[in-house]
């Protein structure tokens, strides 16, 4: 028999994206609509060991939908990673009288909220959160398109520097493991290059482009580079490389960094933390659980959370093709 869910706690855990707080904003409002109570939790999963709790309600997430960060604050708890931090978390949530379980992160969010569902059998719904896009069986994750957004931005400003000294840019943009960020941002800010994780070779064919910009007369170049890049290189090992090769090019690096997580979430990803908020709650009250809510086609979708974890996210071939072309 399915158990009633009369009350919902929502954390958030691992790196932080925009979008997180309008998410937890949608879960207590859609608690509030289908008069359920609903449990915040502060620092994730260590907050669930600590019993670190506060009561929701629909005016506590007043002014929330604009801000950057999440206001229920984020850890990467290593204690929730022992079954001994899980047994506690478990006793905690018993003692709250709390139901179910909404996650809010990215993949090591993920598989602790498996891991928790499959030893207590406690209902747990995940939506995804973070900068990488890096989580299968969802269009988009949260914070990804802000992310997107302010990596444009900067590189819009290096560029205004780079042409006004005819210098070469090396710009690193974060995304772990997945190049989503350096492909989107790459063609979006018009870059010479970009190298991502995904291909192999990128340093070659880097250096084919390079000559073929030098002969067509480009001035000035931007190279994007995802920090997961599989060269064996860092940044600046590459641009020595450039370096050495052409000496004519007076070569910079800039490292974006953590201004890519920060700052006040897009409308798209407002609208996005929404209907994942209010689909993680009507999931749940549907008897759903071990699933993460996602978006395909602008649709809310069920992806199991196993499905979400293992499987990988292909390199989208056709948005490579056209950097290929637009680059030039
Ligand atoms: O997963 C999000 C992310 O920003 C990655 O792009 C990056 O590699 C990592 O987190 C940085 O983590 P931290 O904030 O712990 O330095």
């Amino acid at each position: 028999m399915i158990k009633k869910i009369n009350n919902i706690a929502v954390l958030t855990s691992g790196g932080d994206a925009p979008g997180m707080n309008a998410a937890i904003r949608a879960v207590v409002r859609a608690c509030s609509y289908y008069n359920l109570e609903c449990t915040g939790v502060y620092r994730g999963y260590q907050g669930l060991i600590e019993g670190d709790f506060e009561k929701l309600d629909a005016r506590s997430v007043r002014n929330v939908i604009n801000k950057g960060g999440t206001f229920l604050k984020s850890t990467r708890s290593m204690e929730f990673k022992t079954k001994e931090g899980r047994a506690k978390a478990n006793e905690n949530l018993k003692k709250a009288g709390v139901d179910a379980l909404v996650v809010i992160g990215g993949d090591g969010t993920f598989t602790g909220g498996l891991l928790f569902n499959q030893e207590f059998d406690f209902p747990v719904v995940g939506i995804p959160a973070t900068i990488d896009n890096d989580i299968s069986g969802t269009d988009y994750t949260l914070g990804y398109d802000t992310a997107l957004n302010t990596v444009v931005e900067a590189i819009d400003k290096i560029r205004d520097t780079a042409s006004s000294h005819n210098r070469l840019f090396l710009v690193e943009v974060m995304g772990r493991d997945a190049g989503d960020i350096a492909l989107n941002s790459g063609i979006g800010a018009g870059a010479e290059e970009i190298l991502i994780p995904e291909e192999e070779g990128g340093i070659e064919l880097m250096m084919d482009s390079l000559e073929k910009s030098k002969k067509s007369g480009k001035t000035s170049s931007i190279i994007v580079v995802a920090e997961g890049e599989k060269s064996g290189k860092t940044i600046f090992e590459l641009a020595e490389h450039i370096g050495e090769k052409y000496e004519e090019y007076d070569i910079r690096v800039s490292v974006l960094g953590h201004i890519q997580r920060g700052g006040s979430p897009s409308c798209f990803d407002r609208v996005l933390a929404s209907k994942l908020g209010v689909g993680a709650v009507e999931a749940l009250t549907d008897g759903k659980s071990n699933i993460m809510v996602g978006v395909h086609h602008q649709k809310v979708v069920h992806v199991s959370l196993e499905k979400a974890l293992k499987e990988k996210r292909e390199l989208d071939k056709e948005l490579r093709r056209v950097a290929n072309i637009t680059s030039v």
